[in-house]
Formats: structure tokens, C-alpha cells, sequence
């Protein structure tokens, strides 16, 4: 049993640094950059949307943050600027892998 655990604590190990070195920032700074999400959006500062950092903290241990980020980030919710309703921009990418990174990152701030 003592083999079992120790085994069982390096694939969760392994796991956690495979996760986390996932996260491609540079690439998702640029698909966001590209999308204008930066417009809106800083890491820390306050503009028209929240930091992302806020973000990060706002749904830090949820399990549902990944789907619920993704969602907000495709479907172009309405949102309120200065009282103005509007569609949230969505990201420009139609692939999964890239729209994942990006949603990552940003938890990962
Ligand atoms: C025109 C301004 C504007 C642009 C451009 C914009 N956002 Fe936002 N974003 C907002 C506002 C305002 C909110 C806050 C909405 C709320 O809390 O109801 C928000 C909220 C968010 C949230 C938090 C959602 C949540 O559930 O708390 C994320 C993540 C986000 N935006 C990501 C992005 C990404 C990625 C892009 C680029 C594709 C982007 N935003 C472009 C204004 C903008």
C-alpha cells in the first residue's frame, strides 16, 4: 500500500506542473489583444471591466469558473457600461484549445 501512495502522490504531482505550465500567457495575451479585450481590461487596474486579477480572485476555488468564463467570453452576454447595456465582445477564435488557454490565464493572475 505504501508504493501505491507514494505512486499516487507523484502522478498527482506530475499533474499539477503539467497544468500550469499549460498556460501559454504569452499566447493568450495576444489572442486577447487581438480581440480588444485589453480595451476594457487590464490585469489590475479598474476600466470599464474589471481587472482580470479581480476576476481570478472572484472565482478562484469555484469549479465551475472554467465553463462559467468560457461562457462569458463566447456568448456575448449583456453588460452594463456607465449605465449603457451592451454585448460583451467575444473572443476572436473558434478554437477551443486557444479559448481554454485563454480563460486559464486569466484564472491563473
Ligand atoms: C467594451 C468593454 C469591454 C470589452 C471590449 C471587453 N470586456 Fe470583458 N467585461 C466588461 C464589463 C463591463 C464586464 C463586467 C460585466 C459584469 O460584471 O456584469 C466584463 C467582464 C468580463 C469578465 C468577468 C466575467 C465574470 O463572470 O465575472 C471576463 C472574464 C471578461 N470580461 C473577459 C473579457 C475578454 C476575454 C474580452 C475580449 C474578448 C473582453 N472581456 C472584452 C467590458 C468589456
Amino acid at each position: 500500500m505504501k508504493h501505491l501512495s507514494v505512486a499516487l502522490a507523484i502522478v498527482g504531482l506530475m499533474s499539477a506542473s503539467a497544468a500550469s505550465a499549460a498556460v501559454d500567457a504569452d499566447a493568450a495575451q495576444a489572442l486577447m489583444k487581438k480581440s480588444d479585450c485589453f480595451k476594457c481590461h487590464s490585469i489590475d487596474k479598474k476600466k470599464d471591466g474589471p481587472p482580470y486579477r479581480e476576476v481570478a480572485r472572484k472565482y478562484k476555488g469555484k469549479a465551475d469558473a472554467e465553463a462559467a468564463l468560457t461562457k462569458h467570453i463566447t456568448e456575448s452576454p449583456m453588460v452594463e457600461i456607465d449605465g449603457v447595456k451592451e454585448e460583451h465582445k467575444a473572443i476572436k477564435s473558434k478554437d477551443p484549445a486557444e479559448i481554454r488557454n485563454a480563460v486559464l490565464w486569466i484564472l491563473s493572475l
